[in-house]
């Protein structure tokens, strides 16, 4: 099954299934951006809205994009203020779709689905005013390398979709060729800290 089809197919469920991911990047987010001062946000693979409803509270201006139609009917539902844009759009190809500059991108785990992260990177570095943000938050490595992987349980069965892993020097190294400063690199741990990172988190800046 592709990643957009899988998507559909999870969106019902996603709020509501058992997710330390889902769950702990909700904290990560809010702990990093509520230091930043932006007021037009770019939120790449929004999904139900989970994060888009606190940068609303933030910034005057939100274009959140998701390529799964029923991740984004679920957000459209929930995130219903004005100063709020949903768009179908697929990453993974040329960002066409806006021709407006932000103070700050962000995307949350998303760029495990990504094979190309330097296309993410460009495309996000051209979209940012001098001075913007970009961030991420994402499914630690060290998870990925022990096997950890978005899944779901469907009437079928489990449903694991495709994923590619991006190892911490990629996420950094990447950032350097598109023209970024790395600003800030945290790891966000469960209870047990003597277990692997759940999420790595990355804050760059445009020059
Ligand atoms: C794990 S969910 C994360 C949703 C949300 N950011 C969050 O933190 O709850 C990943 C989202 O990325 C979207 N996605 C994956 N690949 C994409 C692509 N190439 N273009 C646009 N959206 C994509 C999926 O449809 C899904 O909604």
């Amino acid at each position: 099954m592709n990643i957009e089809k899988a998507y559909d197919q999870w969106s019902s469920q996603y709020d509501t299934n058992k997710n330390k991911t889902r769950d702990l990047d909700k904290l990560v987010t809010v702990k990093c951006l509520e230091k930043l001062k932006f007021d037009s946000v770019l939120e790449l693979g929004c999904g139900t809205g989970k994060n888009t409803g606190w940068l609303q509270t933030k910034a005057s201006n939100i274009l959140a994009v998701d390529f799964s139609e029923e991740m984004l009917s679920i957000a459209k539902k929930k995130v219903l203020h004005e100063n709020v844009n949903f768009q179908k759009a697929d990453i993974t190809k040329k960002w066409d779709w806006t021709s407006e500059k932000f103070d700050l991108v962000t995307c949350n785990l998303i760029l495990e689905h990504i094979e190309d992260l330097q296309f993410v990177y460009d495309q996000a570095f051209s979209k940012l005013k001098h001075g913007g943000h970009f961030f991420i938050s994402e499914l630690h490595p060290f998870k990925q390398y022990l096997g950890t992987k978005a899944r779901f349980e469907s009437d079928a069965g489990k449903i694991e979709l495709r994923t590619f892993t991006h190892h911490v020097s990629e996420f950094t190294e990447t950032g350097k060729k598109a023209g970024f400063q790395l600003t800030e690199l945290r790891e966000y741990f469960d209870e047990d800290q003597n277990k692997p990172p759940r999420i790595l988190s990355l804050l760059f800046k445009k020059p």
